[in-house]
């Protein structure tokens, strides 16, 4: 076995990326594997039969590839498909779900907006752990904003255009306290959410996949033991990314990642 621990991320296409560029801060002296589903992307407006077989074809690579554990760096992915893929495969699968519960906890009494895709928005995870948290003072507005996936696989970050979408599918007049981004693509619009809603907190659930990643892997007692960084690999659909451009595009959003 290696010293330096794998970990396998995946996610329909880029959104992930801000989630690994989390964990390579907290855990540099792991190697990461990061898959982008680039040739099924999106998954939020697909059925579950096809997340959970794009899901299974993304685990069997990052496992032949040594993954230790595999962050299913997608809300769509981990509503859908987290069961079958803990049920079928051996080693531990860390998820993503919207952060409604610190959301809940924050602004027990205030509108709280819930942006994901179509399919978390409809998923019966998100509506149990909703039922779990909320009593019936919660005003929760749970808005699918698939474009903003779209804007993100396309690198359109520019406020304007992405303040003109959400403008299509948000009503701004309505004060939010706060916004749950419930799917991983939408943390490089951060500034555009905060142009287009104002004063607004926005939460995700990154910090808490990472945190719980770090225990996942105290677990198996696969913790990086040294800060030596490890080198990080991205795959598209199962192709090993080498041209330029890619790679700077990947760069480009591990640095808005860290930015915004
Ligand atoms: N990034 C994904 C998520 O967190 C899915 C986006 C999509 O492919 O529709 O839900």
């Amino acid at each position: 076995m290696s010293t330096k621990p794998k970990i396998g991320f995946f996610d329909s296409g880029v959104g992930g990326i801000s989630v690994m560029t989390h964990a390579r801060d907290r855990l540099p002296g792991a190697e990461y594997l990061y898959y982008a589903d680039t040739d099924n992307v999106p998954y939020g407006t697909k059925s579950r039969e096809q997340i959970i077989g794009y899901s299974c074809r993304a685990a069997e690579y990052l496992m032949d590839a040594g993954a230790d554990a595999i962050v299913v760096a997608c809300n769509t992915a981990t509503s859908m498909a987290i069961e079958h893929l803990r049920k079928t495969y051996p080693i531990p699968f860390i998820g993503m779900e919207p952060a409604v519960k610190p959301a809940i906890q924050y602004y027990p009494h205030d509108n709280i907006l819930v942006c994901a895709t179509p399919v978390t928005i409809a998923g019966e995870r998100l509506h149990n752990l909703i039922h779990h948290w909320a009593d019936d003072e919660v005003q929760l507005s749970l808005i699918p904003t698939p474009g903003l996936v779209t804007l993100a696989e396309n690198a359109q970050f520019d406020t304007e255009t992405v303040c003109a979408y959400l403008d299509t599918v948000i009503d701004s007049s309505k004060k939010y306290a706060a916004v749950v981004l419930g799917c991983t693509h939408f943390g490089y619009f951060r500034d555009s959410f905060r142009a287009f809603l104002g004063d607004v907190h926005i939460i995700d659930g990154t910090a808490g996949t990472v945190n719980r990643l770090l225990h996942v892997l105290d677990g198996i007692g696969r913790l990086p033991k040294n800060l030596v960084p490890g080198k990080v690999t991205y795959i598209r659909s199962g192709r090993l990314v080498e041209d330029d451009e890619s790679l700077a595009f990947f760069r480009l959003l591990e640095q808005r990642s860290r930015m915004l």
